[in-house]
This record gives structure tokens, C-alpha cells and sequence, in this order.
């Protein structure tokens, strides 16, 4: 049976302490381990968290300002960290094939024609500059071919960048500024997860199983690790740093009720930084990955008021996901300033390259993936992965328009460029595209424009869906940058 909705309060992922620092530069160890957790009332879960947890900690960085985590790897499998949004150094990116090995295991059984580079045994520093301003990062597992069970396991936690600018802005903040890890799981009688993974010892093969390519839905939403929580709120603005975490599903949020004026949220941010100002919104459809920043003000409601958030792509117990219980009167301090940040507008004057890829089901031949006869596929202008082969070669600090197509529904993510939608099924950007992304969720047959700026770093960088089992099964494309 299904656990009750709204009984356990929101939990808040802790916040990790560096082990060290020093005049630029903080530094973090970080164990990913299996853990066993109580996540459905009664029973146990296994998971496989950083230092054990769903979500793992919190890490909060500040632009300018170095960070390094080292992580241990004693799991049971190969694995690689990427810090979603960053820009981040190609060999620090988690680029799929980097593998760090479990402590102890000293070589991999790998199929033929896969290429595989160790980067670790046991354990690997990854540094992350921060060049770059305050956003609502996050880090996962980014394993070649088994993102999506990794990840499902547990892998996952918020990275919170902040800078000056944003810290001179009268936000919510403290505990009025809430990070909420939206996913889905599915779970065994016996509390298991549920994930129809493939052997993970086994490389060179997607690591879900066929039936599974369109993407692995749960029937249980969790925040931040709990199966529908509640939150006691007082009748104050709270900001929401809101991530979708989940493999495959795609919510689209509002309160219920909503406020009077039909608002239920103000954005003030997007995958990775402020808006220049801020906008309101009466539903928010968000895809896996994506990070919408958002006020609720939660003084247009009375006290005792209960308010649920609900997805209206879900239907059921998916379309519940929180509760919110409106408390007392509590100290305002926080506005919402209608001047957020500067963003400087990028303009397709600035880009001297175009380049157009369609994002389809595909069949492979004698991919990395195919040790045996063709098989469908999720590919990218008609080809599956392969490490080796360049989809784009582009020029460090170069602009570049990208006309993206899609057959079904894909979130599409640039692992370093950080872009802006130039436009939409040849129309304006949609409600939900404005600001610096770093991915852009795209509906069935849409046609989208955007405009990446590959500033940062030289090397090779993938780009991909971010359904997680579309991107075990080869949805994914090399860009070098040079
Ligand atoms: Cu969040 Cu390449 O991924
Ligand atoms: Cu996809």
C-alpha cells in the first residue's frame, strides 16, 4: 500500500561543513554509501546516498570562492559526480566515461570498443571554481549508462551558490529559504526501490532495461527524501529553490487554493542565476533538472489555512506532492525587488554559428552500445552516443544559436553553456524560458532556438536529454571546445 500523504513534516538537507579552508578555498570530503533509511512509515529502504543520505548534504559555495570535494566511493559500483550547472573544468565535469572505482576494486569488466577512463580508485578531488553568479545548483551521479539507476538510488543533492549581488537583496532567507528536491520513486513490498536496472556490473549496455526507454516513472512523490510532507508556514514570504530530480516525470505545479489573485508563485530565478526581474506565475511546468527560484507569499492566506501542491500531470496520488499549513503571524523583512540582477541579453547577431539538432528515437548499429543486433535507441540527428565522436566543435567563448527539435518530450541539458531561449515553435520564448538556463524543456514535435555561450573552459563536454533513461540509452552528444 501507498504511505498517507501530508504525514511527516519536510525535512531540510543539512548544510556540510567543510573540513578545511583556506584563503580561497573550502574544502569537503563526501562518502557515498549505501545506507539503509526509513522512507515509507515502518519500513526500510536502501539507498545509495552521499554520506548516506536522500538528498545528500547541502553544499553552499559562494562565488569566487574555490571549492574542492573529494568524494569516496564505497559503493558497490563505478561512479562520477557532475555538478549540474557548473562551469566546471572538463576533467572536474563527470564527463560519463571518467569512472572512480569502488575502494578496493582495482579494474572493470568492459565490452569491447567501450572506452573507459579511471580517474579514481577508491576516490577522486573534484574542484569547482564558482566563476560564476549565484544559482541553484545541484550534483548527481553521471555514470555512462547508469545515470538513471544511480541517480533513482539515491545520488543526488543541492549545491546553492550565492554571491554579493544576491546578498545584498532583500530575499527570505535562513529557514524562509527552502530547497525542495522533487522526485519520484516506486518501492517493493519490502521497502526496496524499484528500478528494472540491468546487472551494474556489467559496462557497455544501457542500464535500463528495454521496456523502460521512454523513462521510469514512481508512484510515490517525494520532497526532499519524504513521501508527500507537509511544511508549517507562517503568513510571511518563504523563497523555494525548487528542483526536479525525478528520472522521467514532469510536473506542473500550483497552489491549491491559490492566492487571491490567482499568482500562486513569483520567480525570481532559473537554472542558474536571478532573473533581471521577477515573474508571476499561476502554474509552473517544470522538467527533470530544471531549478525554478520562487516567492510565495504566504500572507495572502489566513491562519490555518491548508494548502496543497499539486501537479497537474499527475493524476491520483501523483498529483499531490506537498502541503503547506499556514501558521501565526510572523516579522516580514523580506520584498521582492522588482530589479533582481543584471543580465546581460544575449542577441543572435552574436552568434556566428548555427547548428541544428533533431532529438529522436533512433536505431543503433554497432554503437558502444550494441555489442549485438541493432536496437532501439534514443539518439540525437539520428546517432546514439559514442565518446569518441565530436557533435560539435566549438570555439571557447564563442556564441552559437542551437535549433533544437524534438519528436517526444525531452529536457535538453549543455553540460558548461549557460544559454537564453531565443524562441519558441518560431515564436517569443514560453513563460517558463526566461533567464540563464542550462537546460530547456521541450514538448512533443516544439522547435526551439537557443543561444549558448561556451565560456569557461577548453575540452570535451557532453550535452544531452535529461530524462535520465533517455540519456542512458544514448541520447547524448560530444561538444569540444577549443
Ligand atoms: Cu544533470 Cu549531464 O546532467
Ligand atoms: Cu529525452
Amino acid at each position: 500500500p501507498l504511505p498517507r500523504e501530508f504525514e511527516n513534516p519536510l525535512p531540510i538537507p543539512p548544510v556540510l561543513r567543510p573540513v578545511r579552508r583556506d584563503s580561497d578555498t573550502d574544502y569537503y570530503r563526501v562518502v557515498q554509501m549505501p545506507a539503509s533509511v526509513e522512507i515509507l512509515p515502518g519500513s526500510r529502504t536502501e539507498i545509495w546516498g552521499y554520506n548516506g543520505m536522500f538528498p545528500g548534504p547541502t553544499i553552499r559555495a559562494t562565488s569566487g570562492r574555490k571549492v574542492v570535494v573529494t568524494h569516496q566511493n564505497r559503493l558497490p559500483i563505478p561512479t562520477v559526480v557532475h555538478l549540474h550547472g557548473g562551469k566546471t573544468p572538463p576533467e572536474h565535469d563527470g564527463y560519463p566515461t571518467d569512472l572512480v572505482l569502488p575502494s578496493g576494486q582495482s579494474h572493470i569488466h568492459q565490452l569491447e570498443g567501450h572506452s573507459l577512463r579511471v580517474i579514481g580508485h577508491g576516490e577522486y578531488s573534484y574542484e569547482y571554481p564558482n566563476q560564476q553568479p549565484a544559482a541553484t545548483l545541484w550534483y548527481h551521479d553521471h555514470r555512462m549508462d547508469f545515470t538513471g539507476p544511480q541517480v533513482y538510488r539515491g545520488l543526488a543533492g543541492f549545491y546553492l551558490l550565492t554571491d554579493d549581488q544576491e546578498r545584498s537583496l532583500p530575499l527570505p532567507s535562513e529557514d524562509r529559504d527552502i530547497p525542495l528536491m522533487i522526485c519520484d520513486r516506486s518501492f517493493d513490498e519490502d521497502g526496496s526501490l524499484m528500478y528494472p536496472s540491468v546487472d551494474p556490473s556489467l559496462m557497455g549496455q544501457p542500464g535500463v532495461v528495454n521496456e523502460y526507454m521512454d523513462g521510469v516513472l514512481g508512484d510515490v512523490i517525494l520532497v526532499n527524501g519524504v513521501p508527500w510532507p507537509y511544511m508549517n508556514v507562517s503568513r510571511v514570504r518563504y523563497r523555494f529553490r525548487v528542483l526536479n530530480a525525478s528520472n522521467a516525470r514532469r510536473y506542473r505545479l500550483v497552489l491549491d487554493p491559490p492566492p487571491p489573485e490567482g499568482y500562486s508563485f513569483t520567480q525570481i530565478g532559473s537554472d542558474v542565476g536571478l532573473l533581471e526581474s521577477p515573474v508571476r506565475l499561476h502554474k509552473l511546468e517544470i522538467a527533470p533538472a530544471e531549478r525554478y527560484d520562487l516567492i510565495v507569499d504566504f500572507s495572502a492566506y489566513q491562519s490555518g489555512d491548508v494548502i496543497t501542491l499539486r501537479n497537474e500531470l499527475g493524476n491520483g496520488k501523483t498529483a499531490l506532492v506537498m502541503q503547506f499549513r499556514v501558521s501565526g503571524k510572523a516579522d516580514e523583512y523580506s520584498q521582492i525587488p522588482s530589479r533582481l540582477s543584471e543580465i546581460e541579453r544575449l542577441a543572435a547577431s552574436d552568434a556566428l554559428v548555427r547548428r541544428r539538432f533533431v532529438f529522436a528515437r533512433g536505431v543503433a548499429r554497432n554503437s558502444s552500445h550494441t555489442s549485438v543486433a541493432p536496437v532501439a535507441m534514443w539518439t540525437i540527428n539520428g546517432q546514439p552516443f559514442d565518446p569518441m565522436r565530436i557533435d560539435a566543435d566549438v570555439e571557447l567563448g564563442a556564441t552559437e544559436i542551437w535549433r533544437i527539435t524534438t519528436n517526444v518530450h525531452h529536457p535538453v541539458h549543455l553540460h558548461l553553456a549557460h544559454f537564453q531561449v531565443l524562441s519558441r515553435n518560431g515564436g517569443p520564448p514560453g513563460p517558463y524560458d526566461a533567464g540563464w538556463k542550462d537546460t530547456v524543456d521541450m514538448g512533443q514535435g516544439d522547435t526551439v532556438e537557443i543561444l549558448a555561450r561556451f565560456d569557461g573552459y577548453k575540452g570535451k563536454y557532453v550535452f544531452h536529454c535529461h530524462n535520465l533513461e533517455h540519456e542512458d540509452m544514448a541520447m547524448m552528444g560530444n561538444i569540444r571546445v577549443s
